[in-house]
C-alpha cells in the first residue's frame, strides 16, 4: 500500500469494507456524497484501482482480504499516516456458499465464516482504538433478512449473519459510554452481484414474498445506513434495521 491521500481536517474517514461493487460501493458513494472521505475495501488490485476511480479526490481503494492475516493491520497503519483513522466503519464485505448441510463442506462453512465474521472481528477491533480517542464513532455492520428467516441451503451464512446481530449487540453496550453506536443493516432480497446468481426460478419464488414487489435497490440499502453514520441517529444503538420490503417484520 501506498501513502493515503491527506484529507481536510474537519473531514471525517468512513471505512467501507467490500466496496468495489454492489451494496458496499453504493454505500462508499453515498458516504462520499455525504462528505466523508472514503477508504474502500476490494479483494484484488484492480478492484481497489476501480474504488479510487469511482471516488475520486473524495476516497481510495485499498485491498483486504479476509484470508490474508496481516491485511487489516497494513489497512489501519495506512489510513494513520494517510488520510487518518475511521470514525465510521461499515462491515459490508460478505459472500455466500450455498449448499445443503448434508452436502456442506467444511471449507464451505468455514470459508464464509471467515469472510462475514472474522473479518467483522478484526476491522471493528481495529476501528475501536481511534473512536475510543475520538469519543465518537459510528459501526455498521451489514446483516441480512436470513439471520431472522433462515434460509435452506444457507446454514453457514445464516449462522454468519444470525452472529453478526448478536456481535452488534453485545459491543454497542461495550462502547456506548464512549459515544460510539454500533447497528446492524439486514437487507432483504437486493439488486448485486449476489443475486444475480440465482435462477429465474428463484428470482421469482423470492419475489413472490416481498409485499412492495420489487428487488430492493443499492441505494435503499445505503440510504439507512448512511442515517445510522449520521448524527441525527445518535441515540440509535445495538439495534438492526431491517429493509426487506416488507418480507420480514421481526
Ligand atoms: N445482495 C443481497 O440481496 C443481500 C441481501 C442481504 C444481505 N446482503 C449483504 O450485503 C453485503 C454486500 O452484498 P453484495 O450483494 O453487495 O455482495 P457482492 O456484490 O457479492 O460484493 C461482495 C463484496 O465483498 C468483497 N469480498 C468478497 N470476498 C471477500 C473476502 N474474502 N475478503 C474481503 N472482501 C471480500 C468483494 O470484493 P471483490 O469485488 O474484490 O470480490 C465485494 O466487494 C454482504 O455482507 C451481503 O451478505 C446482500
Amino acid at each position: 500500500m501506498t501513502g493515503g491521500a491527506k484529507t481536510d481536517d474537519d473531514k471525517k474517514v468512513a471505512l467501507v469494507t467490500g466496496a468495489s461493487r454492489g451494496i458496499g460501493m453504493g454505500i462508499a458513494t453515498a458516504l462520499a456524497g455525504a462528505g466523508y472521505y472514503v477508504v474502500g475495501t476490494a479483494t484484488s488490485t484492480e478492484g481497489a484501482a476501480s474504488i479510487s476511480t469511482a471516488l475520486g479526490a473524495n476516497g481510495e481503494g485499498v485491498v483486504l482480504r479476509s484470508d490474508v492475516a496481516d491485511d487489516v493491520t497494513d489497512l489501519f497503519a495506512h489510513c494513520k499516516q494517510g488520510c487518518g483513522l475511521p470514525l465510521v466503519v461499515v462491515n459490508n464485505a460478505g459472500v455466500t456458499q450455498d449448499n445443503l448441510l448434508l452436502r456442506m463442506s467444511e471449507q464451505e462453512w468455514q470459508s464464509v465464516l471467515q469472510t462475514n465474521l472474522g473479518l467483522l472481528f478484526s476491522v471493528s477491533k481495529a476501528a475501536l482504538k481511534g473512536m475510543m480517542k475520538a469519543r465518537w464513532g459510528r459501526i455498521i455492520n451489514l446483516s441480512s433478512v436470513v439471520a431472522s428467516m433462515g434460509s435452506p441451503g444457507q446454514a453457514n451464512y445464516a449462522a454468519s449473519k444470525a452472529g453478526i446481530e448478536g456481535f452488534t449487540r453485545s459491543l454497542a453496550l461495550e462502547v456506548a459510554s464512549r459515544n460510539i453506536t454500533v447497528n446492524s443493516v439486514a437487507p432483504g432480497f437486493i439488486e448485486t452481484d449476489m443475486t444475480a446468481a440465482l435462477t429465474e426460478e428463484q428470482t421469482q419464488q423470492a419475489l413472490s414474498r416481498v409485499p412492495l414487489a420489487r428487488m430492493g435497490s443499492t441505494q435503499d440499502i445505503s440510504a439507512a445506513v448512511s442515517y445510522l453514520a449520521s448524527e441525527d441517529a445518535g441515540y440509535i444503538t445495538g439495534t438492526t434495521l431491517h429493509v426487506n420490503g416488507g418480507m420480514y417484520l421481526g
